[in-house]
């Protein structure tokens, strides 16, 4: 064999990670294998490997004698229509895909690679946690990689893709990064597994229902978005990426073309119900006024009374956050406005400006919601506005009440423009409990209390239940018919597209964790 047939050679033993009978028994799993992903989310012969013979230096229980080129995970670079992105791919092939001083290094790299040239990072996630055999160093190797993805936060987009076993500790990369996917029933993530549980509370539970994606997408937050399958995953991480920009220096990419479907000016009128207690799905707004089928919803099966997600309009990325009355009358809890602080401070850190749709009727009230601080956490979704520099347009369409209508990107926490639907209603509470307070002598006085409280409730909603006294003090800077919606936000982002605002100089605010 000469040198050049001996390359050859081991490239190719590289290219076998773990060996044939575990990339069978991969397969069967369900699960492709860590090449495998990478060609399928890369462009087709895009990507460019670094480090494919690093091995581990582990000589403590018979680790010497296991050693795999690559060492349990295939680094390096490559395109998504054609942009440059750093990927990881974890091979469980290779010693359960178990994370070494080494593996963590080669991480690391890629991750410094992509902070010095500014673009995304995304992690294939499928190990089994820190190599046991190691101890302390693979610790150390998660505590490098958590440093690194703390420091880019905000600085280049961090993608997480959860495609097997992701436990203990390693779950704190993911949590750190800015969207993690999961892939169901092959995919799970918890601090501690159903054995550990089941020793300490006593639950007997399975690791699906435990740290499964539809348990991270509904109950935790965890998990952004959901695929059937890996290659279904991969998928939805390219799409993902469009949306987004190289970095935080940079706009998202502009595609030129988009379509927009004229019915939908007709559709949009009737959305709104005649009843004003009636619920409506908030997606039906937002499908009427952005690109057609251009909307991507994040969380979507997490606090479901808040949508939020990325959409197009004429062919640019904007961040939406929307109140859902279809669900929980629209109100805002404690998920709801984490989840909404959470993407709002990603549109932000990222330049994607933020449209709103505002239909809530308050905060959720209750001692469940107070005693887990729905004070704290309101606030955090306050904060994330009030941060924001990007543009903002809030869209009224229905109701605006309590300090839940400061929170929705007013005016006053800084939106650039505010409209209202002639079916806004905008006040302090809802006519019902609004009469109560401030009518209660003469309700209680009136010969038949019932009557006399309609008649103030009527009173109250004639003042206040429309769009015209926030208009006219100028805190909704205009009243527009649904069918204008679309024309007004293009029109309105336009006028905000050389936004230059800045925060006070600081080290970095302190929001409200
Ligand atoms: C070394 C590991 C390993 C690990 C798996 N393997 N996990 N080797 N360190 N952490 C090896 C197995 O020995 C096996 O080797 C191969 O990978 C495949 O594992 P199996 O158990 O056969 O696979 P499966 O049945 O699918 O089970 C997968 C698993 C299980 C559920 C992940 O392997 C497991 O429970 N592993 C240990 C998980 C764990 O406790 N990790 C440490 C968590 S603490 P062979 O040669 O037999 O094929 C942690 C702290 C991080 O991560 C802290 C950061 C701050």
């Amino acid at each position: 064999m000469n040198k050049n047939e001996e390359l050859i050679a081991r490239r190719e033993a590289a290219q076998l990670g773990g060996g044939q009978a575990r990339i069978d028994k991969q397969h069967q799993g369900g699960k492709l294998t860590a090449r495998e992903r990478l060609t399928l989310l890369l462009d087709e012969n895009s990507f460019q490997e670094i480090g494919q013979f690093v091995e581990h230096r582990a000589t403590s229980f018979g680790l010497e004698k296991q050693k795999f080129p690559g060492d349990g995970v295939v680094t390096g670079y490559g395109t998504i229509h054609g942009r440059l992105v750093y990927v990881f791919s974890q091979d469980f092939t290779v010693l359960g895909g178990s994370l070494s001083e080494t593996h963590a290094a080669k991480i690391c790299r890629v991750m410094d690679l992509a902070m010095k040239n500014g673009a995304p990072v995304i992690g294939l996630n499928d190990s089994g946690g820190a190599r046991i055999q190691e101890g302390v160093v693979s610790l150390a190797g998660y505590a490098d990689i958590f440093y690194r993805n703390t420091r880019a936060s905000g600085v280049i987009p961090q993608i997480s893709v959860i495609m097997g076993p992701c436990a203990g500790g390693a779950v704190y990369s993911p949590a750190l990064t800015d969207f993690i996917f999961m892939v169901e029933d092959t995919s799970y993530m918890f601090v501690t597994g159903p054995n550990v549980v089941k020793t300490v509370t006593h639950e007997e539970v399975s690791s699906e229902d435990l740290g499964g994606a539809k348990a991270h997408a509904e109950k935790s937050g965890v998990n952004h978005f959901t695929a059937s399958n890996d290659v279904e995953c991969l998928k939805k991480v390219r799409d993902l990426l469009t949306y987004m920009p190289q970095n935080a220096y940079e706009l998202p990419p502009y595609p030129e073309k988009y379509t927009f479907n004229n019915s939908k000016l007709e559709s949009i009128k009737s959305i709104i119900p005649d009843n004003s207690n009636l619920p409506y799905d908030i997606r039906k707004v937002i499908d009427a006024v952005i690109d057609d089928n251009s909307f991507r919803e994040v969380h979507e099966d997490f606090a479901k009374n808040i949508v939020v997600g990325f959409a197009r309009l004429e062919g640019r990325t904007i961040g939406i956050v929307a109140n859902q009355p279809a669900s929980l009358a629209g109100v805002l809890d404690i998920d709801a406005s984490r989840k909404g602080a959470r993407f709002v401070r990603f549109c932000d850190s990222f330049n994607i400006p933020l449209l709103v749709f505002e239909d809530v009727p308050g905060f959720l009230p209750g001692t469940d919601q107070e005693w887990r601080g729905i004070i704290t956490n309101g606030a955090k979704l306050l904060y994330a506005f009030s941060e924001a520099t990007v543009p903002r347009i809030t869209v009224i369409t229905r109701k605006a009440y309590g300090g839940a209508f400061d929170v929705m990107n007013s005016k006053s926490i800084g939106a650039d423009l505010n409209f209202a639907w002639p079916t806004a209603e905008i006040a302090v509470m809802g006519a019902k409990g609004a009469a109560e307070i401030i009518f209660k002598r003469e309700i209680a006085e009136a010969q038949d209390s019932n009557a006399k409280w309609l008649e103030k409730e009527a009173e109250y909603a004639e003042m206040f239940a429309n769009p015209y006294r926030a208009a006219e003090r100028g805190i909704v800077d205009d009243v527009i018919l649904p069918e204008e919606t679309r024309a007004k936000v293009i029109a309105g982002f336009k006028m905000l597209e050389n936004k230059a605002e800045t925060l006070p100089q600081k080290k970095h605010g302190n929001i409200p964790l």
